[in-house]
């Protein structure tokens, strides 16, 4: 009842960690059994280490939070050596969760050399970070422009040999012509959203509270926006859309269900409750053989016209007819 399908990438559910909310998982692996998840998105990978940003690069806002981290990861080598092997124990050899990895490049080059790497290495599926906020004097190169968008998605296709998510960014006008690039470059998926830039003053110092001056808002927040945005992502394009965006609960992941997620990725939410992503698993379940449905009848039915409750009154081309 719980499984999806992310194009070709089969999950034994539809919940996920979002990247940079949750390590690679190997750190929060002491709270709950993650081998009842979904899939696990790694951090950030670059090409080369990052220290980041400057400190303080979190706010808490009232209803979620900004981060301005810089991408801080040890780089591909370190990933490929250390942390991937880990993330391998936690998918216990294919039975457990898929394992992602978010890949981050300043050019088409980087995005290429990571692609080729990763899927050498064996993972289950790259999730292409077009969208940081937080690099890059936050100018989202990849995300705001259709052209690029394509361009490096197209450029990881060639190489990639397992299915390439493009994450988006909801710093746009419209998200849908960006996820259309990402399909027309060849995406097997559209991660959306990432976060939203923002910013926290404090007025005593007249400076900005984060480092950098920006961030990126995440948590309960943002649920709407990324609602709206998974929602017309979802009837635009055909490959499958995975939400992300102020999840804390199951009726949250069916919520972005109905908006026509095929999976649904838990982030800031997990920094107060680690435990939170497999609680979600189990409350699923239990919401939908309640309700006597599945992932599948649910995606996309906001999409759909409500079919007339018997002897309901509908409009009948403007005479009221009753059925
Ligand atoms: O700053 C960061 O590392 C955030 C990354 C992201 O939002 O993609």
């Amino acid at each position: 009842m719980l499984q999806t399908t992310l194009g070709s990438l089969r999950l034994q559910n539809p919940i996920l960690s979002a990247s940079g909310t949750f390590g690679s998982g190997w750190e929060g692996r002491q709270f709950s059994d993650l081998g009842r998840t979904g899939g696990l998105v790694s951090k950030t990978v670059t090409v080369l280490p990052r220290h980041g940003n400057p400190p303080p690069r979190i706010q808490e806002t009232p209803a979620g939070m900004l981060n301005s981290i810089g991408l801080e990861n040890k780089g591909a080598d370190w990933f490929l050596a250390d942390t991937l092997p880990k993330m391998k124990q936690l998918a216990a050899g294919g039975a457990g969760p898929r394992i992602v990895i978010n890949i981050g490049g300043e050019s088409i080059d980087e995005f290429v050399q990571l692609a080729e790497r990763f899927s050498a290495a064996g993972v289950d599926a790259l999730e292409v970070n077009l969208s940081c906020p937080n690099v890059q004097e936050g100018r989202l190169l990849f995300s705001t422009e259709p052209r690029l968008t394509e361009q490096a998605v197209r450029a990881v296709k060639r190489v990639a040999t397992v299915p390439v998510f493009a994450k988006l960014s909801p710093n746009v006008t419209d998200v849908t012509v960006i996820a259309k690039a990402a399909e027309q470059g060849g995406a097997d998926g559209i991660t959306a959203i990432n976060t939203l830039i923002g910013m926290a003053i404090d007025w005593r110092k007249r400076r900005p509270i984060l480092g950098r001056g920006i961030g990126g808002l995440s948590g309960p927040a943002i649920k709407p926006v990324a609602l709206r945005m998974v929602h017309d992502i979802a009837r635009t394009v055909r490959i499958p859309v995975i939400g992300v965006g102020g999840v804390r609960s199951a009726d949250d992941v069916l919520e972005f269900v109905c908006a026509g997620a095929r999976a649904v990725q838990v982030g800031t939410a997990m920094f107060t409750d680690p435990t939170l992503m497999v609680r979600i698993v189990d409350d699923l379940r239990e919401r939908l053989a309640a309700a006597g449905t599945t992932i599948d009848e649910l995606c996309g039915s906001v999409h759909r016209p409500v079919p007339p409750a018997p002897g309901a009154c509908q409009p009948d081309q403007g005479r009221g007819a009753c059925v």
